[in-house]
């Protein structure tokens, strides 16, 4: 399955979707950057989302807050006293881990010491999961096999937070063969901090914001006093969020600086429950909409002890990526908890006065809290397909048309006769409402293959009969059928067909 993973990382970065950030420089781990195709295709889910849950409603309005704000509203919101990780550091190979993935694996081996007692090896491992964690001790464990003998039994297996302090002695850790190097666990907060204007002293601290819904709840009078919204109504923002992560992994998905898009929806209380009802369904067929369609998509709903002391209920979207099943998005019930705090710590009235009952309230907040680029991943992971197409293999990423980063190619069969001319004059046409792309170097099918491996939807191809009729070909990316239409309908057909995929095709029979 990792090897699925690693085929993907190496097509983004060779047709230039994504690229380690600073390469040149060596990189700097947790930062990615998106290259020409994934700009367009993280975009689009952007835009997607922006459409459907802002432009296409009447009950949701945006905003576009700072990045950095007042510190006070993360004293409010609790990200100064609570927004933290427990850590782990190497002091020998000054690697940081988070505490609550390292799990240590004690193996007894058949050797006996001095006192008669077996060989011990206690092997720290980490992991999201117990079977990710196994890796690493597994491996050491096969060598010290060959010195000591093979364990009769599997290992014990304990998680790091567990250990008492005598034990956290005996412990090698992932990085090392030496026991005893990694730190007793401490709380590290993950905001980053800097400092605003010339004195670097504890008064212009400030943070980058961790996310960007306190954006909302610090601009929530500001938009109710505009006049425009009344209840229930939502406030949606996309943007960068920083969180300096321990153990930034698995290409994207855990990045120190990433896009969220948040929806904050504010309901009377009573009606908290049903919109929370409501934004769990629609967020999750969001995304099958999309193109996630397959049985790697599943809703989790948390169960009491994991939801936070304020949440009256929360479920996430997860997606089975390569390396395990991790979460896409998460939707919130957060009952009033946000406003109250920053009432509590501005001073400030963020009350709503109800026009229908006469009667001022704190409304309630369901929060659905999506990543941008998390998505862009699970959409690539998704779309990522190797088949045959007339016994050659190919690579195909069958992104949703609305998603993909460019819509159509248009193509001249050969390198002369007029063809080149006829393609050129419907790519500018095509160009004027679509991304699209023109190409004509090497053998047409090599060409096919090019825009099938960045998910190009359809092809347009001038061949020798567009000369006669003035048709072209127009092909299916998926299907790989070929169909002719008039050159004049291509751009509208093209454009109708990226909006809604299974319409019915002209001259293949619906
Ligand atoms: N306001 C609620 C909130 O921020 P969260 O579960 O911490 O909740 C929401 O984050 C979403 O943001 C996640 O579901 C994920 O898609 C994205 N996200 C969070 N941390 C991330 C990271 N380190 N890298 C990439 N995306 C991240």
């Amino acid at each position: 399955m990792l090897d699925e993973m690693d085929k993907l990382v190496s097509l983004c970065k060779r047709r230039g979707f994504i690229f380690p950030s600073s390469e040149i420089y060596g990189g700097i781990n947790g930062f990615w950057d998106y290259g020409p195709l994934g700009v367009e295709l993280k975009r689009n889910i952007k835009d997607a989302w922006w459409r459907d849950l802002v432009h296409g409603r009447e009950d949701v309005v945006g905003l576009d807050c700072a990045i950095i704000m007042n510190p006070r509203v993360w004293e409010a919101s609790g990200h100064v006293g609570g927004f933290s990780d427990p850590m782990v550091d190497c002091r020998a190979t000054k690697e940081r881990y988070r505490a609550d993935q390292l799990y240590v694996f004690v193996y007894l081996f058949p050797q006996v010491n001095h006192k008669g007692e077996p060989t011990e090896a206690w092997l720290a491992g980490l992991g999201a999961s117990v079977e990710e964690a196994a890796q690493g001790p597994e491996r050491k464990a096969a060598k010290l096999a060959r010195k000591f003998g093979t364990p009769e039994q599997p290992p014990t297996i304990i998680p790091y937070l567990e250990l008492s302090e005598a034990d956290r002695e005996k412990v090698i850790g992932p990085s090392t063969d030496e026991r005893g190097t990694l730190t007793p666990p401490r709380s590290f907060n993950l905001m980053f901090k800097t400092f605003v204007g010339a004195l670097e002293d504890a008064s212009a601290v400030a943070y980058l914001r961790p996310e960007t819904a306190q954006g909302i709840f610090a601009n929530f009078k500001n938009v109710v006093d505009t006049g425009r919204v009344k209840l229930p109504f939502g406030i949606a923002q996309i943007g960068k969020s920083f969180r300096n992560e321990i153990n930034p992994r698995n290409f994207t998905f855990r990045s120190r600086e990433f896009e969220q898009m948040e929806l904050e929806y504010f309901c009377r209380p009573e009606e908290a429950t049903e919109w929370y009802a409501y934004w769990r369904k629609e967020r999750f067929q969001w995304y099958v909409r999309h193109g996630l369609r397959s049985e790697r998509l599943r809703l989790r709903d948390h169960s009491a002890e994991e939801l936070a002391f304020y949440s009256k209920a929360t479920a996430d979207i997860e997606y089975a990526f390569p390396f395990g099943v991790s979460e896409l998005e998460g939707i919130a019930h957060r009952g009033d908890y946000d406003l109250s705090q920053h009432m509590k710590f501005s001073g400030k009235d963020l009350s709503y006065y109800d026009e229908e009952t006469k009667t001022r309230l704190v409304p309630h907040v369901i929060e659905p809290s999506a990543g941008a680029d998390r998505a862009a991943l699970a959409f690539l992971c998704e779309a990522y397909t190797e088949d045959e197409v007339g016994g050659e293999p190919r690579t195909v990423l069958r992104l949703h048309p609305r998603l993909a980063p460019i819509k159509a190619a248009v193509f001249p069969l050969v390198k002369k006769d007029g063809m080149p001319e006829k393609a050129e004059a419907i790519y500018r046409e095509l160009k004027r409402h679509l991304p699209v792309f023109y190409d004509e170097k090497g053998a047409v099918g090599r060409r096919y293959r090019r825009q099938d491996e960045v998910g190009t939807p359809y092809c347009v191809t001038v061949d020798g009969q567009s000369l006669e009729d003035d048709t072209v070909t127009i092909r299916d990316r998926d299907t790989c059928r070929q169909w002719r239409v008039a050159s004049g309908q291509v751009a509208r057909l093209i454009c109708e067909l990226v909006e809604d995929p299974s319409r019915a095709i002209p001259g293949l029979g619906g």
